[in-house]
């Protein structure tokens, strides 16, 4: 899985169940586990961040999984500058942040014990080099990066 980190208002989390569902309009459908603070937020503002950050910064983007924003400022514990998003009100993106999706999302409706959120896409910015070494979650607590590319012709 590509890890993407999701960010809502001053808050973040790494989120690995997260997918594009739509091209026109474009848009990426949440899984949002039910015990997650980012879930009241998301409800409480309607908009979030889906960012990638490069391998080099991952420490941090997968700590921020093993804390609460409903206990702590994780920004300030974790050392990460984030700045505002370009079109997003209330939420703030990391500095080092590669590609940013920025999302105005709802809820859709489902039972499970993650929330599922359809986001709209309003803005997106991105350099290449955010395909180069992406985190990919393996399962448990286990990452890679990249080993081979190929291009089909
Ligand atoms: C590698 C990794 C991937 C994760 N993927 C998801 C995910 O897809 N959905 C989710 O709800 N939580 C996921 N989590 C868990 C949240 O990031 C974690 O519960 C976080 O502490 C929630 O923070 P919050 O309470 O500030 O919202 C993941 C955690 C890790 C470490």
């Amino acid at each position: 899985m590509h890890l993407a980190l999701l960010s809502v208002g001053r808050n973040f989390m790494p989120l690995a169940w997260w997918t594009p569902v739509s091209k026109e309009p474009f848009r990426f459908l949440l899984a949002i586990d039910r015990k997650n603070h980012t879930l009241f937020l998301l409800r409480e503002l309607g908009e979030a961040a889906l960012s990638f950050l490069p391998w080099e910064e991952r420490a941090w983007v997968v700590r921020s999984g093993y804390l609460s924003g409903r206990r702590v400022d994780k920004a300030e514990k974790l050392g990460v500058a984030l700045r505002p998003a370009q079109k997003l009100q209330k939420t703030l993106v990391p500095e080092k942040a590669l590609a940013v999706f920025e999302l105005k999302v709802e809820e859709w409706p489902s039972d499970g014990d993650h929330a599922l959120f359809l986001g709209e896409v309003l803005h997106v910015e991105g350099s290449p080099e955010a395909r180069r070494r992406p985190i990919l979650f393996l399962g448990f607590r286990d990452f890679a990066t990249l080993g081979e590319t190929w291009r089909h012709r």
